[in-house]
């Protein structure tokens, strides 16, 4: 990553919290904006955001609510708005071409849906989701648990990563072959999006919601200045909390932590690379909290969720192909495209599988390629599976490296049409994406 001598700071556009469950339906409108991504000095850059921002605004509501949605497309080319990790009707999905038709200029679509599980997801668009989610299409989407943990702040941190020209523009090709054959289009500056003037004390407990917003890049990140436990990830709470030391976030991927601050200054977040260390952000820490008591962070209440039946479970392989020096690239590209699942590439007639409704499936997802995938099912959650065989965290979104083999299990009991994906979305664009069935 080139560093570009920007200085860094936590600094982002206007998160307004809205809540859900109003009388009225939220507007969200997709329009262009434009935003001090670089830091105060640096000339804006022209994006598209949601409500004259991006990120768009926080949508939040408690568990069971209601959210209604009225997205108005105010963009000149056809999009849609995509909930990232929620588990709710196919119908409001957000898939144009599978489960709606495109939003087209001045059009607009009403999504409702009530937020089954408490915990941290996102919205995005998913209409070349490769090029809107990189011009800034997207936002966070938080579902509070009906007891939350008590903390001194709740805050959401997006990291992202834009590929910026010297002028402040995001740089143009955002699906060059190059980038689409290798791990995608990776950014030259990237930030921890956190709400702006946010102040907190030494001694503070926090909540943080990390979101990889990122289209291609994959966060390795640490922390200075606090401590505390990995508490959710993928908006799931885990059963036992992870003792917090760093984390891999893939795209789309969140992991919530609970810490307590124990600098007296900032806290900060770091991106290790094999220079330096890059600074993704830094809170401001002011004053000492003294009335907070020494505590256990505490583990956070089950979503509901349907047991795997595994003495019933179909077996299925996913290969996952091509891409830059594979011998598939080097024989000429599937169908045109340059990444494949078992061998076929893009959407097809076909789904990969059509389920019964709430059956068990155990997939093993084959990475025969020389690049890392992220891999996402819509519309339902799965567990990974430990090397020794048992379930560990329930996600949407898994990382396999190159040359790795990740097994999942999942309960089919959505009925509709999914999409499964690599949310490198160079790689969603160039073939690496497929759909299930439940019925
Ligand atoms: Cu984040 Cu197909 O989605
Ligand atoms: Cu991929």
């Amino acid at each position: 990553m080139n560093r570009r001598d920007f200085l860094i700071t936590t600094s982002a556009a206007a998160m307004t919290p809205r809540i859900a469950g109003a009388a009225a339906p939220i507007e969200l409108v997709a329009q262009p904006v434009s935003v001090q991504i670089l830091p105060e000095g640096e000339p804006e850059t022209p994006m598209l955001g949601f409500n004259g921002s991006t990120p768009g605004p926080v949508l939040r509501a408690r568990q069971g609510e209601v959210f209604d949605i009225r997205f108005l497309n105010q963009l000149d080319e056809g999009s849609a708005v995509h909930w990232h990790g929620l588990r709710i009707d196919n119908a409001m999905d957000g898939v144009p071409g599978m489960t709606q038709d495109v939003v087209g200029r001045d059009g607009e679509f009403g999504y409702r849906f009530r937020a089954p599980d408490a915990g941290t997801f996102w919205y995005h668009s998913h209409n070349r989701s490769w090029e809107q989610v990189a011009k800034g299409l997207y936002g966070p989407l938080i579902v509070e648990e009906s007891t939350p943990p008590e903390v001194d702040h709740d805050l959401v941190v997006m990291i992202d990563d834009w590929r910026m020209t010297e002028g402040g523009a995001l740089a143009d090709g955002f699906e060059t072959m190059h980038d689409q054959a290798h791990q995608g289009r990776l950014g030259n500056f990237a930030r921890a999006l956190v709400e702006p003037n946010t102040i907190v004390r030494h001694g503070d407990r926090l909540r943080l919601r990390l979101i990889n917003v990122a289209t291609d890049r994959v966060f390795p990140v640490y922390f200075e200045g606090i401590d505390g436990m990995v508490v959710a990830l993928d908006g799931m709470p885990l059963v036992r909390p992870q003792e917090l030391s760093g984390l891999v976030l893939t795209p789309a991927q969140r992991a919530d932590i609970i810490v307590d601050v124990r600098s007296t200054n900032s806290v900060s977040i770091f991106f290790p690379t094999r220079d330096a260390p890059y600074l993704l952000g830094k809170i401001q820490v002011e004053g000492k909290n003294t009335l907070r008591q020494p505590a256990d962070i505490p583990t956070l209440p089950p979503n509901e969720t349907t047991h795997p039946d595994m003495g019933n479970a179909v077996s299925l392989t996913l290969i996952m192909e091509g891409g830059a020096m594979s011998h598939r690239m080097m024989q000429g590209m599937i169908d045109g495209d340059i990444w494949a699942f078992n061998g076929q590439s893009g959407l097809k007639d076909m789904p990969f599988h059509s389920f019964e409704n709430g059956q068990t499936a155990h997939i093993r997802l084959v990475n025969d390629t020389r690049f890392p995938h992220g891999i996402h099912l819509h519309g339902h959650h799965f567990f990974e599976v430990e090397t020794d065989g048992s379930l560990g965290a329930f996600r949407d979104t898994t990382l396999v490296e190159a040359g790795e083999t990740r097994d999942i299990v999942c309960v089919f009991d959505n009925p509709g049409d999914w999409l499964l994906h690599c949310h490198m979305l160079g790689h969603q664009a160039a073939g690496m994406k497929t759909w299930v069935k439940v019925a």
